[in-house]
């Protein structure tokens, strides 16, 4: 699919067909969603991907009952590890080796400043893990619907009760839910008319934050 028709036909999907994803393509849809960018590259995403109908049952169980839990063949915990320096050594170590960086002493101040994110108070650390798990979440649903796969983003789940269901370790934020399959007949069908959006000249605010009045979003404006 060209990038323009991924993001113009993706849409969040609550029906799913009964057709399994293999796991190939499921893993090269994992593997797109690791190429988002990341704070200083550390990549602090886990992405623990249920497909046992009863792991699936448990998900939903927390999950406030949302049926495409269990509808979708694969319900995907996306988890932000809030330890920075988790995998600070090889990222820089890379970025020597690479030629991003020119020597060790830069790798050291490099691996000094992660250190110093890790020294925030927690829910810094959260914000700071949300912001780069977010994009792999993006990545990963427009890598499944260049596959047709469609997805669903969820917020709605109990984090507290997901974490003590699958014994998550400490240090990792729930950060999103993600449905993952092949959409039910119409459920996807760009013929639906797409939930309205903003218009681009209410949010984008350029060399300037001027607030703009608001449009109703049945008017767009012109
Ligand atoms: C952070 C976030 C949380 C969301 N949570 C839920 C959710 O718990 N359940 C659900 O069915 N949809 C959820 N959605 C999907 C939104 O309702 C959907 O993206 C929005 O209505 C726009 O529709 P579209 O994705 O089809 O363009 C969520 C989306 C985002 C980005």
């Amino acid at each position: 699919m060209e990038f323009e028709d991924v993001v113009s036909t993706r849409r969040s999907v609550h029906e799913y067909s009964d057709e399994p994803i293999d796991r190939d393509t499921l893993d090269a849809v994992f593997e797109a969603a690791t190429l988002a960018p990341s704070g200083y590259n550390l990549q602090p995403w886990e992405f623990l991907a249920l497909r046992a109908p009863e792991k699936k049952q448990a998900l939903r169980e927390v999950a406030f009952d949302q049926e495409h839990v269990t509808a979708a063949d694969t319900a995907v915990v996306v988890l932000g590890n809030t330890d920075p320096t988790a995998h600070a050594e090889p990222v820089f170590d890379d970025w020597l080796a690479k030629g991003y960086i020119p020597n060790e002493e830069v790798r050291d101040a490099l691996l000094e400043n992660v250190d110093g994110i890790g020294a925030q108070p927690v829910d810094e650390r959260r914000i700071w893990t949300t912001r780069s798990t977010s994009l792999a979440a993006m990545t990963l649903m427009y890598a499944a619907w260049d596959h047709g796969i469609a997805s669903c983003p969820m917020e709605g789940f109990d984090p507290e009760a997901l974490v003590e269901t699958f014994d998550v370790p400490d240090g990792y934020e729930p950060v999103m839910l993600v449905t993952l399959g092949y959409p039910a007949e119409d459920a996807a069908d760009v013929e639906n008319e797409r939930k309205a959006r903003r218009p681009v000249d209410e949010v984008v605010h350029y060399d300037e934050f001027e607030p703009v009045a608001e449009t109703p979003l049945d008017e767009p404006a012109e």
